[in-house]
């Protein structure tokens, strides 16, 4: 059984994610959560602060509003408040939700007692599997239907050296995404269990890219 603060926390993110992009909903989240706790089997760290982070870390995602960065730390924030969660604690869940992003990888968070490195990259490692494997090819793809992203174009190459802005605004082929982000994954896991996982989820993402490019040139 969860404590309630938990059980609070869930019910309070499937009601702001009910109508969320399938990529980015409460499923997503429950993976996360769950990933989350199964690393943290093998790790140091404290499990609420893990769990809180994993549970509240997409609860506003700045490209659904806007490409606000705060919106999801005051959310998150005003929700713990709610909660009488000590200050303290609440801190270390916000800087899970500041650092956790794959296009934030280049800015380097501060690290102090009220930074938790350790809670931030089990809950980092497991948003980052989920980006990846059988679901990481479904969210991508789901994701550029979405946006109304072409899923190939031979003659559109990858950018493999965008900054923090050219990510956001890129409009780039779902298959280049694999590129430009999803294959880049398993080499930035933190821990040992999230290595191993990730190392299979690639393999099969490389399988699936090797398949699409040969049907795509009818060599099959
Ligand atoms: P993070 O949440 O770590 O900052 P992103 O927001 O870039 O990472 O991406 C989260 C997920 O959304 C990706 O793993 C992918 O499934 C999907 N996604 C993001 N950008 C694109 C894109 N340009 N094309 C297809 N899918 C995308
Ligand atoms: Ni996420």
């Amino acid at each position: 059984m969860e404590n309630e603060l938990i059980s609070k926390t869930i019910d309070f993110v499937k009601l702001k994610l009910k109508n969320a992009e399938a990529g980015h909903d409460w499923f997503h989240i429950e993976r996360v959560w769950k990933l989350s706790k199964k690393i943290a089997e093998n790790e140091d760290g404290d499990l609420e602060i893990i769990e809180l982070g994993a549970l509240l870390h997409d609860i506003a995602d700045p490209k659904f509003h806007n490409g606000d960065e705060e919106l999801a730390l005051k959310i998150s924030r005003d929700f713990l408040e709610s909660q009488n969660l000590e200050d303290v604690k609440i801190k270390k869940v916000l800087f899970i939700i500041k650092n956790i992003s794959f296009k934030n990888r280049n800015e380097k968070a501060e690290i102090s007692i009220e930074n938790p490195v350790k809670e931030l990259q089990i809950v980092q490692d497991a948003d980052h599997l989920d980006a990846i494997g059988a679901i990481g090819i479904a969210r991508t793809f789901n994701f550029g239907g979405f946006k109304n992203n072409k899923m190939y174009d031979p003659e559109i190459l990858p950018k493999l050296k965008m900054s923090k802005e050219e990510y956001k605004k890129s409009d780039g082929t779902t298959i280049n995404h694999f590129y430009e982000k999803l294959l880049l994954l398993k080499d930035l896991m933190n821990t040992e269990t999230a290595k191993k996982i990730a190392s299979k989820r690639h393999d099969f993402m490389e399988n699936f890219l090797n398949e699409f490019l040969q049907e795509w040139d009818v060599k099959i």
